[in-house]
């Protein structure tokens, strides 16, 4: 089961598949009038899918036990009347306020004890056997009335799992904490291992001294930090699970629930690689940050994860903006067009579709300036014209669904425990900073042209000409000895500085009678043996032989076998290995010792890229410029969207499904444009 379930289902009589085109569709915010005119321009932009009921359990379940459904079996025949598809909520997101005050226990309490009111949303701990009962209860109700309705062709289970309510240190989730540790180590003595208690006088003589990471006088016990992490997402994934199964039980169609993978929410308290696995289809939330001027390749980097996550089949962009949100510190509105570019760089990096929060602007409540399909204003506005033109595009190029992005060559590293465990208290630098880094190295290959999946350290890599590590910090045995062998099968690897540093408990990785040097993990691939850390001053720089400067880190140590490709060549790690390469097995391997500058790294990209035979899409892409391909069955498709100002010419030949004409050689594309070339000839 699959997204094609859903986009087979989309169109009208005799179409294949349908690209998805909609948002979040509350009409319980409106008055019931207002629901036809809905539909009606729903039918005018060409939205074919919306997502319904994701904050109706207050609506739905006015007392306990008591269901209410009249209103939406009206929307749901309504929307069926006007051949719209409808992905379903199991209401599940935000429990009433009748609710949370007859369950007191069940709302979340925070690392410093305060335990939440109602009266935003999410206002629940995951452990809660209340709140996991009414959500059953709820989820059952909603499936035994709609599992059979024709318009519903997809499932969505709660909302953004994790989003504000997460983790709770409460009581419930102490107890709940006690019962994973002792499935995770079996004994009190594994545990004490694990954590490391020999340190600070922690050890544990009993499960029930152990707690949540609760505000202590300083840092707490970091791999008790990075098993509550583990946990906490891990409760909130046996809450899914639970509806999950309600649901296809009684079901067919695909069950999803949408991620907030963004720049900013990407540092939420769930494992997304592991949720993945449960998923019929994976969906995803993307919003802009608005101050960003380069979002568009911020928003390449999370839809290449997105496509990871995926394990690169079609995934669903489940929400993005129109416009402005509501939620920044400065709300700024997208410029003409850009909305347009970035639903398209998503369909381009594997979406079968684009999806927006929401379908008509609130008039009350917190998110009333936040941008939607329909604004306040009305239709006649720059957000409706470009919504229906969209709607249009999207039609247009409804042939590319099912297509995936396939065939890059270069994969980039993201751990979730490496990310948890980089981002612990009581580190060398406060200024490392994990996604900042990975995004270093996207830009770089983005620059370039080059396609970059990125993928877990445990994941299948012999297909990949080029990997990199970006500060990989924390590394199983499991995902060292797959880069090893990787690199010893053939394959060239670039690892960045805090790499391989800690194992799965985040204790150092070290030969305590041998010493070695870091980074322990890979030193030995690596040919190196770095002694000391000398994590650099607040917007310091660090000069080096070649490659331009460093900031935010350098490092103390020798080359074992590497060739020194750059050397730090001032402060206190002057003549140390800034860059280097080393003959490993049948391949090579990199180490980067410290941030290098934009400059610094596309250099370093473009000669290692080289020398790996890594090519882009198309030879010569200009800068700005974005250039991605989707196959299927032999076809093949180009999007190519330009983020720059200026024109540009692209060698492509086929037919531009936008405008319907044929591109004889030398495509152009207007400034701030977009085209989605079908190629001819092999794909
Ligand atoms: C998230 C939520 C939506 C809405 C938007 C606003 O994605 O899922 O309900 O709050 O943010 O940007």
């Amino acid at each position: 089961m699959s997204m094609d379930y859903v986009t087979s289902r989309l169109g009208s009589a005799g179409e294949e598949q349908r690209l998805a085109f909609g948002g979040d569709y509350n009409p319980e915010q409106w008055p019931e009038e207002i629901w036809h005119q809905d539909v009606a321009l729903m039918r005018e932009a060409g939205v074919n899918l919306v997502s319904v009921g994701i904050f109706s359990w207050a609506l739905l379940e006015p007392s306990e036990g008591v269901y209410e459904f009249g209103w939406l079996d009206r929307v749901l025949d309504l929307l069926h009347g006007n051949g719209i598809r409808v992905d379903l909520a199991n209401a599940t997101a935000s429990p009433p306020p009748w609710f949370s005050s007859k369950y007191p226990a069940s709302l979340p309490v925070t690392a410093d004890g305060v335990r939440h009111s109602y009266g935003s949303r999410q206002a629940f701990s995951a452990n809660s056997p209340e709140y996991r009962r009414a959500a059953a209860a709820l989820t059952q109700a909603i499936v035994d009335r709609y599992a059979g309705h024709p318009a519903v062709v997809m499932w969505h289970v709660h909302n953004e799992y994790g989003c504000h309510n997460q983790p709770d240190f409460g009581d419930y989730s102490a107890a709940a904490f006690r019962l994973w540790l002792q499935r995770r180590y079996g004994t009190l003595e594994g545990l004490n291992q694990a954590w490391g208690t020999a340190f600070w006088s922690q050890h544990y003589y009993s499960w029930e001294e152990i707690l949540p990471p609760r505000t202590s006088g300083t840092w707490v016990n970091p791999t008790q930090q990075l098993d509550f992490a583990r946990f906490s997402s891990d409760a909130l994934l046996e809450c899914y699970r639970a509806e999950a199964a309600i649901i296809r039980a009684a079901s067919q169609h695909p069950v999803t629930t949408n991620f907030m993978g963004s720049s900013m929410g990407l540092n939420t308290p769930i494992d997304y690689w592991r949720w993945s696995q449960e998923m019929d289809l994976v969906s995803n939330d993307h919003y802009l940050v608005a101050e960003d001027l380069r979002s568009f390749q911020e928003l390449a980097l999370v839809a290449d994860l997105v496509r990871g996550f995926a394990n690169n089949k079609p995934w669903l962009l489940m929400e993005h903006s129109t416009s402005a949100v509501n939620w920044q510190p400065r709300n700024i509105a997208k410029a003409p067009g850009e909305m347009i570019r970035n639903s398209l760089q998503h369909v381009a990096r594997g979406a079968d579709g684009a999806l927006f929060f929401q379908w008509r602007a609130s008039r009350a409540g917190a998110e009333k300036y936040h941008s939607a399909m329909l604004p306040h204003a009305g239709t006649d506005t720059k957000v409706w014209r470009e919504v229906v033109q969209l709607g249009g595009i999207l039609k247009k190029i409804s042939e590319v669904a099912g297509s995936t992005v396939d065939g890059a060559q270069v994969a980039i590293l993201h751990d979730t425990d490496a990310r948890w465990g980089s981002e612990l208290d009581s580190h060398p630098s406060s200024d490392t900073d994990i996604l900042a880094e990975t995004r270093r190295w996207h830009d770089a290959f983005y620059r370039a042209g080059i396609t970059t999946d990125i993928r877990q350290s445990t994941d299948d890599l012999s297909g990949y000409k080029l990997v990199v590590a970006p500060m990989l910090y924390l590394v199983t045995d499991e995902g060292a000895a797959n880069i090893e062998g990787y690199v010893n099968a053939g394959g060239h690897l670039v690892v960045t500085y805090l790499s391989g540093i800690v194992d799965a408990n985040d204790h150092i990785r070290m030969d305590p009678l041998e010493g070695g040097g870091y980074p322990g993990a890979f030193a030995g691939i690596l040919g190196v043996a770095m002694e000391e850390f000398h994590p650099l001053r607040a917007g310091a720089t660090v000069e080096l032989s070649a490659y331009g400067s460093g900031t935010i880190w350098s490092e103390l140590g020798r080359t074992t076998t590497a060739e020194t490709l750059a050397s730090f060549a001032s402060g206190a790690t002057a003549g140390s290995p800034a860059v280097t390469r080393n003959s490993y097995g049948k391949g090579l391997a990199y180490y980067v010792a410290t941030t290098l500058g934009g400059d610094g790294v596309s250099e370093l990209v473009g000669s290692i890229c080289a020398s790996a035979g890594v090519n882009p899409a198309v030879p010569d892409i200009p800068a700005d410029v974005e250039v991605v391909k989707r196959s299927k069955d032999g076809t093949s498709w180009l999007f190519i969207i330009n983020h720059s100002g200026t024109e540009a010419a692209l060698p492509v030949r086929g037919t531009e499904l936008i405008s319907g004409t044929a591109a004889t050689g030398r495509l152009r594309v207007p400034g701030s444009g977009v085209a989605v070339v079908r190629l001819s000839g092999t794909a």
